[in-house]
């Protein structure tokens, strides 16, 4: 079968998983769509088409669902199927892979409440058609409870179709590291990295429960039909290990190996680490576009740990170039087009040189005086993710605009509002509106939503914060937008849906300042994060704004998020900085106190923001360093994002 490494038409290799043939590298049939969206729809197309087939026999039709971010936007498609074409669910039948333990049903962090949010309440099926884990079972009860599971999807008929995502431990279901290959439905205790990556929905670790039941391998793998979803970078590294590695209880998903008719249903961030997408030339014939190749001497100095310049024909051959090397070859040429390539992408001027030779330098010299606008997911992530280039702009004396997309609220933990709100009750004790505050934050429970001002309270505190990381950098609180997009605001982990408020809030700002430079968090890591939503956010605007005469002169730079660092051969303006603006920024950081010393989203990295920060900088100078590149203290890294044709 061809392999496409994007699946960008949605055509008849999606459903192919019985004719796939394993490769000397993939062991399991997956399809990669262009993102998560067109993905999620053909699964919900799959899905809807077995359950109209069955009906038009009369026949029930029973389902393995999942919940988590993964399967949210496959079940939007269902009930949108259902609201708009009819489609029935009279005769499904629902079986839900997992439930935490103990857990309530009413409580929102259960995945009874989940599926019911998600699907249930928006569909016709019948409601003794629906089976969740109970989570509130007597702990004398859970054995009998657990085979009596098993027997119900027997009963049923077994599993069509089930529906899977994966953790980055590689657990499907709540099947563990550890877990047997024929292991029934049972009790079972989460893993750290699970119980971590659940951290942020349960607002801290802390409330996460440590157990749950789930379905088993073997119930799994007694569907007919196994569809898994991976969405994310985050997911890349365990599709990899689950698609190519051997098949180990270390990595429970790799027993679906053999299983015949599983796909993995994969976006490009997912699928990125495969062998084929990822070094391409150790599969098969490659079309070296500038790209590609780029990547490939950046991968292949690593493997040889020698500099760009000093590749020698051997090396290329030695390491599956050869095609490269007679396309484009000799090294001599290939080198040295790699290193000026790199070795204009560093420059001291993120603003444009004024009066300098311009063709090769990342920015244009002119004008010599720019308007910047710096978009913040949070307010934190502009001086975070490009501290250094944000002090270099001003500066320089370019005309510098933060706009801080989110309030960022709901990561100021209980604690640190209270202390804001004592303050507030010492110096005016008789105030009604600090003293319903306390009142609010003392009777809470945990993961419960905040009032609506508490929710400001915490707002405040974050906006104190960046005030005083932009005014030690040098900007106006004139230039210092808040923008708190709508989405982010239902006081909850799980957000709105972008909506033209959102998006008409961005272009009056763009309108108002008329920038030639915008910087913005390129953070493809999460789709569902924040991040991803505030990228998306700036890309709706710029579609509505890019016919404006002043948008021919601006130009888009992507930073990356708090977590990751663009590959090397991706990255087009690298901004050095020496020890005293490593300094200089760490000291930025330093001014978000609510997000220092174990803050609320830490992920499953126990460093601080200032030091993820400063090691991945200093990581992107050591690689530019290893390549044969002049030395740095730290870099920070963007790349250009093209929106009008220029
Ligand atoms: C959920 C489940 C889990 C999730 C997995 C991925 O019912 O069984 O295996 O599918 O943890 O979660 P998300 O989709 O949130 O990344």
């Amino acid at each position: 079968m061809k392999k496409n490494p994007i699946q960008r038409n949605i055509d008849i290799s999606y459903k192919l998983a019985g004719q796939f043939e394993e490769t000397r590298f993939e062991k399991i049939h997956n399809v990669i769509f262009e993102n998560s969206n067109v993905a999620s729809i053909t699964v919900a197309h799959e899905i809807a088409d077995l359950i109209k087939e069955r009906s038009i026999r009369n026949e029930l039709c029973v389902l393995g669902l999942a919940t988590g971010s993964s399967p949210i936007k496959v079940y939007e498609e269902l009930v949108r199927m259902h609201k708009e074409e009819g489609l029935s669910f009279k005769n499904v039948v629902t079986f839900n892979l997992d439930e935490y333990y103990p857990m309530d049903k009413e409580n929102i962090q259960s995945y009874y409440y989940f599926m019911h949010e998600h699907l249930f309440n928006h569909i016709d099926i019948l409601p003794q058609n629906v089976h969740i884990p109970n989570g509130n079972i007597d702990a004398k009860e859970l054995h009998q409870y657990c085979l009596d599971y098993e027997l119900k999807i027997k009963e049923a008929g077994g599993l069509d179709f089930q529906l899977l995502g994966i953790g980055r431990t590689g657990h499907i279901g709540f099947n563990e590291p550890g877990s047997h290959y024929n292991s029934g439905t049972r009790i079972i205790t989460l893993d750290h990295i699970t119980r971590v990556d659940a951290a942020a929905t349960f607002l801290g670790i802390e409330n996460v429960p440590r157990r749950a039941i789930t379905m088993g391998i073997a119930t799994v793998k007694g569907a007919k039909r196994i569809v898994l979803l991976g969405w994310g970078e985050h997911k890349a590294e365990i599709i990899k290990e689950t698609i190519e590695g051997d098949v180990s209880s270390h990595v429970p998903a790799t027993y679906l190996q053999d299983h015949k008719n599983t796909t993995f249903v994969l976006d490009a961030e997912a699928g990125s680490k495969l062998t084929r997408n990822k070094t391409p030339w150790l599969v098969g014939p490659c079309d070296w576009k500038n790209e590609l190749r780029n990547k490939a001497i950046v991968w292949l100095c690593q493997q040889t740990k020698k500099t760009i310049l000093s590749l020698t024909d051997k090396d290329y051959n030695d390491f599956g170039m050869s095609s490269l090397l007679a396309e484009q070859g000799p090294a001599y040429d290939l080198n040295i087009t790699m290193f000026n390539k790199l070795q204009h992408t560093i420059t001291g001027w993120p603003g444009g040189k004024p009066n300098a030779e311009d063709t090769n330098r990342p920015e244009r010299a002119k004008p010599s005086k720019k308007k910047v606008i710096i978009f913040s997911p949070h307010p934190d992530d502009d001086v975070i993710s490009m501290g250094g280039t944000f002090d270099r702009l001003v500066e320089q004396g370019h005309e510098v605009h933060i706009a801080y997309q989110t309030s960022g609220n709901i990561a100021v933990s209980d604690q640190e509002a209270l202390k804001f709100a004592e303050i507030s009750e010492r110096i005016n004790p008789k105030s009604e509106e600090t003293q319903t505050i306390i009142k609010a934050l003392s009777g809470k429970k945990e993961a419960t939503i905040d009032t609506p001002e508490v929710r400001q309270l915490k707002g405040w505190i974050r906006r104190g914060e960046s005030y005083a990381a932009t005014r030690y950098i040098g900007v106006e609180d004139t230039n210092v937008h808040f923008l708190d997009l709508p989405f982010y605001e239902t006081g909850r982990v799980k957000k709105d849906k972008l909506s033209e408020k959102d998006i008409e809030i961005m272009c009056n700002l763009i309108r108002e300042i008329k920038p030639h430079q915008i910087y913005a968090a390129g953070d493809l890591a999460d789709p569902h994060g924040t991040h991803k939503v505030c990228l998306d956010a700036l890309f709706e605007a710029l579609e509505e704004l890019k016919e404006e005469p002043y948008m021919k002169n601006c130009w888009v730079w992507l930073y990356r998020g708090a977590w990751h660092e663009w590959d090397i051969h991706e990255i087009e303006m690298a901004v050095p900085m020496s020890p005293d603006q490593v300094l200089k920024k760490r000291q930025a950081i330093f001014f978000h106190q609510s997000q220092k010393d174990g803050v609320m989203f830490q992920g499953e990295d126990s460093r601080e923001f200032w030091m993820r920060a400063e090691d991945r900088n200093r990581d992107t100078a050591r690689k530019y360093e290893a390549l044969g590149l002049a030395s740095y203290a730290a870099m920070e890294a963007f790349v250009r994002y093209h929106f009008n044709n220029f």
